[in-house]
């Protein structure tokens, strides 16, 4: 084959390699160059191409040839990305085996093996070819002709070309897609499922028999022609101008080929961003649709699935309930989180496990059931119910239930149809140590709705007057701690400089939100692959020094679960006091739950299930016992797969002094606050538990717990009403116009009657956190509540 391809470029270029003769310098017999710490290649003539080792980490090395005159010495092509060179290990010009890459051992790693004999000299090209040439200038090998990944311009392709994408961003082993110039003169497009060998074509050019060859041209058009030269068919269609830019045609790693420009000046005037701009369609131009493997993952790794970027190239995301099994390599798919659901018949655990909703998302194939003419209700009851059921996709009256592991997972407005993933409930994983709860940060960012803390002159006396007794109570044991604290409080906090958090937020400029503890600005941190952070602004200094404030934030900031929302570091500078905290793109829960349309009854199951985890968290998992002290809706964060999150804890303690003086109205917060905020009593966790109660109702109910406009008088007071339906049998009527709710009456009496536990008058009436986790996901029987004083006594 190497001597047909050898033949057709001597009979079709000659011109081209006399041309390249006049621009190389030769590299003799015997040259060679060595794998260490020391910058070693050889240039092409104009220096715009480089041949050598380059570092791929601890003394593993690559050979390749790069792009030498821009920043990121862009790899083309490269010999050993499967066996790479240990330090020492050397590469020398031999008559025999042309180019031979041995070890320190002298043992071969890899050779460019010779089509001829008669090698005289070699050269690195300002083309990027590198080629080995024979003293009657017959061209006995080059690099062009075995491609790795990359094309270059002016680079063709022969008929039984294979190119094939290296194994992820930054190895260079040969990973799962290729493209193959086919000896039947077609252009496939295909993937092979690691470790099966069967492969899948995802895209082809049909072109059966007519093509001949792959060009790259000069001005930057990649197209197929026939064996005369006619363009059969543009791959890619460059519109801008090329002069002045470097170019670069990729299979890249997640099966795409796309192709590149690279200004060649730095201080080019064309406006165009420094660093390689995607100028073409890739192809295939939707991956996500064409790309379906019968044996295999599909692109994106088990369980895992695909979205299309903004760029036309895939997303490997994992779904609610999995983590990426390899961080490094998002495309090498995910792993369920929980213990998975027991197939023990006398303990079915359908009360442990939720589907969670995922639009526009199935996977394809992994399907062992199908029923036709079903609700979602019935898909969702049958999937639960079947412990083999990882997920049930449900469109337009058919259900599939699909095993693990998820194969061909894809998202995207051409997926008719939804996934419901089956996660567990109960979180086991959530234990208080500091790194059980790194979230991944591959959800995409948008933007923020309001992280408004209203809060009114009223509230801010009493939580005066409560964070005082918490301080008293906890200063004892403080005083002992202290020293501790103070030592480890550093630890996994950053501090940040006024000047960091005015530069992240553009100089404070995208304002979130406005509450009485400060205002809420947006930013990002880091310039690369920034992450989107919420800088809160403090209003006012407090009463207390340094040290207070750094030990009370240090406390807020070893709290960790992926319930709560993460305080990232915190800035303490004069008279500036900032904290740095994870961003959430879905905004508060009370927008989601009263402002937009209302989420499904199984969205809100898990909300609920999430605040409780979290509040249990604090309350007893935590090494320091924290009340929040304002449990609403505004307080809660949904993340980008609305997990919910507790914000802002700790703050009104943080933030006791000098926080009498604000005008927003008193009901938003008022609603929530337990009794004994109002009666002088000491105040406990349970306060919490009182507000989680409302919640709770407002979660069932989707609607505010006071609600002074409502049409029926005896539903002003949502929790008065809700009492008044369990009490007279009628839960039902509380869920009447959400018809999955009303299908679930059961779980809504067992919530209703966790609520009105919680919203007891006598503090110590109402369970822990902990036994209301377990009372919503039915591990435990919840008993006959007792009635609970009217709420309005407490308005
Ligand atoms: C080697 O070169 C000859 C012509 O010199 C050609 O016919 C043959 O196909 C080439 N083989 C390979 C493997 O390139
Ligand atoms: C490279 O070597 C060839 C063959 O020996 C010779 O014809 C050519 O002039 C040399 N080129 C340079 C730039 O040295
Ligand atoms: C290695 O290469 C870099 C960039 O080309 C250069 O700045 C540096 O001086 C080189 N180091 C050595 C030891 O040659
Ligand atoms: C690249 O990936 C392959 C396949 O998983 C693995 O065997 C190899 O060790 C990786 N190489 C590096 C440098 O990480
Ligand atoms: C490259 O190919 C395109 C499309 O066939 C053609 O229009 C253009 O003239 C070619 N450029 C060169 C330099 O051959
Ligand atoms: C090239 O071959 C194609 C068929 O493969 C034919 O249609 C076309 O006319 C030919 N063009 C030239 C210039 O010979
Ligand atoms: C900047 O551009 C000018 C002309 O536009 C050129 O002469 C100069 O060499 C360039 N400088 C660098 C560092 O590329
Ligand atoms: C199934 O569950 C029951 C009840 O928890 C238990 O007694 C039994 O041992 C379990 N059987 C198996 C095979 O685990």
């Amino acid at each position: 084959m190497a001597s047909v391809i050898l033949g057709i470029l001597l009979v079709l270029a000659p011109l081209p390699l006399s041309t390249e003769a006049q621009t190389r310098s030769n590299l003799t017999l015997g040259s060679s160059l060595t794998a260490n710490d020391r910058n070693s290649s050889w240039l092409s003539p104009l220096g715009e191409f480089a041949f050598g080792f380059r570092r791929m980490g601890r003394g593993a090395h690559l050979l390749a040839i790069w792009f030498e005159k821009i920043e990121d010495k862009t790899i083309v092509w490269s010999a050993n990305g499967d066996n790479l060179a240990p330090e020492g290990s050397k590469v020398q010009l031999t008559a025999n085996g042309g180019l031979v890459l041995t070890d320190p051992r002298e043992r071969e790693l890899w050779s460019s093996g010779l089509n001829g004999t008669g090698l005289a000299y070699a050269a690195m090209l300002d083309t990027g070819n590198f080629i080995l040439v024979s003293a009657s200038h017959v061209k006995l090998w080059d690099s062009f002709s075995r491609p790795t990944d990359t094309i270059l311009p002016t680079q063709r392709l022969d008929l039984g070309t294979k190119v094939n994408a290296r194994y992820s961003k930054m190895n260079y082993s040969t990973g799962r897609f290729h493209f193959m110039l086919g000896d039947d003169g077609n252009l496939v497009f295909y993937a092979t499922p690691d470790p099966y060998d069967a492969s899948d074509t995802y895209w082809r050019c049909n072109t059966l028999g007519r093509v001949f060859q792959l060009i790259f041209n000069q001005s930057g058009q990649v197209y197929l022609t026939t064996r005369n030269g006619t363009v059969l068919k543009l791959l890619t269609s460059s519109t801008v101008p090329t002069n002045g830019f470097y170019q670069r045609a990729i299979l890249e790693y997640d099966g795409v080929f796309v192709q590149y420009i690279h200004p060649k000046m730095a201080n080019s005037s064309s406006g165009w961003p420094m660093g390689w701009s995607t100028v073409s369609t890739p192809v295939p131009p939707n991956i996500c649709t064409s790309i379906t493997q019968e044996i295999g993952s599909g692109a994106c790794g088990f369980n895992s699935y695909y979205t299309l970027g903004d760029d036309r190239r895939p997303r490997c995301q994992c779904p609610p309930g999995y983590t990426p099994l390899d961080s490094t390599n998002e495309m090498n798919g995910c792993i369920q989180d929980f213990v998975p659901q027991s197939c023990n018949g006398s303990r079915p655990e359908t009360d442990q496990f939720v589907l969670r909703e995922m639009l526009e998302t199935t996977w394809d194939r992994s399907d062992y059931e199908h029923s036709t003419a079903q609700t979602e209700d019935w898909c969702r009851e049958a999937c639960l119910a079947d412990c083999f059921c990882a997920a049930a996709i449900f469109s337009n009256g058919f259900c599939w239930k699909k095993k693990n592991p998820l194969s061909n997972g894809k998202m995207g407005p051409w997926v008719d149809g939804k996934a419901l993933i089956k996660v567990r409930i109960h979180d086991t994983t959530s234990k208080c140590t500091k790194n059980d709860q790194k979230k991944n940060k591959n959800t995409t960012m948008m933007i923020i709705g309001s992280v408004l803390l209203s809060c009114s002159a009223f509230v801010n006396l009493l939580l005066l007057l409560i964070t005082y007794l918490i301080y008293r109570s906890f200063r004892s044991r403080d005083s002992k701690l202290s020293r501790q604290v103070q030592i480890n409080q550093v630890i996994g906090m950053r501090t940040f400089t006024y000047q960091e958090l005015h530069e992240a937020t553009y100089g404070f400029k995208e304002k979130l939100g406005r509450g009485s503890f400060g205002t809420v600005y947006k930013g990002a941190l880091g310039f690369e692959d920034p992450d989107f952070v919420v800088v809160k602004v403090l209003a006012t200094r407090t009463g207390e020094s340094e040290k207070e404030f750094e030990r009370e934030v240090s406390a807020i900031g070893q709290t960790n679960h992926k319930n709560l929302v993460q305080l990232l570091g915190f800035c303490n500078e004069g008279q500036h006091r900032l904290l740095v905290y994870e961003f959430m793109s879905n905004g508060t829960l009370a927008d989601f739950l009263f402002c937009a349309s209302r989420p499904s009854w199984y969205r809100r199951i898990e909300i609920v299930c999430d605040v409780a985890r979290g509040l249990s968290y604090l309350h007893e998992d935590c090494s320091r016992h924290i009340i929040h002290c304002d449990i609403k809706p505004q307080n809660i964060l949904l993340d980008g797969s609305l997990t919910a999150k507790i914000s802002d804890l700790g703050l009104a303690k943080l933030l006791m002094a000098n926080q009498t003086r604000t005008t927003t109205g008193v009901r938003g917060t008022r609603g929530y606050l337990a009794p004994e905020w109002f009666r002088n009593m000491p105040v406990s966790s349970k306060v919490d538990v009182y507000s989680f109660g409302i919640l709770l109702v407002e979660l069932i109910c989707c609607r505010k717990n006071y609600e002074p406009k409502a049409e029926i008088e005896a539903q002003i007071v949502m929790a008065d009403w809700v009492y008044d339906c369990y009490h007279n049998g009628s839960v039902l009527q509380l869920v009447e116009s959400d018809e999955e709710a009303s299908r679930d009456i059961k779980r809504v009496k067992r919530f209703v009657m966790t609520a009105l536990w919680c919203i007891q008058e006598d503090p110590a009436l109402r369970p822990t956190m902990k036994k209301i986790t377990q009372m919503l996901e039915g591990a435990v029987e919840v008993p006959v509540p007792p009635v609970p004083s009217s709420f309005m006594s407490s308005i």
